[in-house]
């Protein structure tokens, strides 16, 4: 019989507040580590996505809280990645500055948390990951090794967020998006369960004046450095 492999499966940590490029960056480190790339964000916008369907207010807790049990969520793997809310494809459809919002919304019920962050687990169990988030090391996988922080300047971030709208052809006004980001990034910086944040266990990246090939090279390198025998 063949020995059982016991090596855990490596998860890599990428947390980070909005438009900090923490999508960018997850799908390479991902590619270039050769794990799985989870997006978490994208989990807590389909809840958005189904709850703004139903007219099911953002604020009500226990609304949401029977939306999450009745909905099914499935983040597909790959390049791209597919989220399906109860077997639709709504992998584009979560990308709207409204479904940003409801998702920063839902994501502060603690039902709805608990929920997805089991399904993330089980996604990071199955076969490791790359898993980017607000919480992916401090309440996801606190126990691994690899944890990055990314930041940038708010003005640096909402640039970013605006050009990649433009480049989608949705509609976008810098000023609106500036504001967008730094409600959002208050939102889930100061919800009571799981709020953006990290402590000394990880390494922080300021992004602002690095490119993004930059910003995978110090990740990689990281933790091909600590993972070598
Ligand atoms: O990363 P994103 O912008 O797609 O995330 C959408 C919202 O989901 C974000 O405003 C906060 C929430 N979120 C969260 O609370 N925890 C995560 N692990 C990922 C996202």
């Amino acid at each position: 019989m063949a020995p059982l492999d016991m090596t855990p499966p490596l998860i890599v940590a990428i947390d980070g507040p909005s438009g900090v490029g923490k999508t960018t960056t997850s799908k390479r480190v991902a590619h270039d580590l050769q794990l799985p790339h989870i997006d978490t964000g994208a989990m807590y916008r389909a809840i958005g996505l189904a709850a703004v369907r139903r007219g099911i207010s953002v604020h009500d807790a226990d609304a949401l809280e029977r939306l999450t049990a009745q909905t099914t969520i499935d983040f597909v793997p790959g390049e791209p990645p597919h989220i399906l809310l109860d077997g639709e494809d709504v992998t584009s459809l979560i990308r709207t500055p409204e479904i940003s919002m409801a998702a920063s919304h839902v994501s502060a019920v603690p039902a709805v948390r608990r929920a997805l962050v089991r399904l993330q687990q089980e996604l990071g169990r199955r076969n490791g990951g790359v898993l980017e988030g607000r919480d992916i090391g401090t309440k996801v996988f606190p126990e691994t090794p690899h944890k990055f922080f990314l930041t940038a300047r708010p003005e640096v971030r909402a640039q970013r967020r605006y050009k990649e709208l433009i480049a989608k052809n949705q509609p976008a006004d810098y000023d609106t998006v500036l504001a967008e980001a730094v409600q959002r990034d208050r939102q889930d910086s100061t919800r009571a369960d799981s709020p953006l944040t990290f402590d000394d266990s990880y390494t922080v990246i300021d992004t602002s004046d690095l490119t993004m090939d930059e910003v995978i090279a110090r990740i990689v390198d990281r933790v091909r450095c600590s993972i070598l025998p």
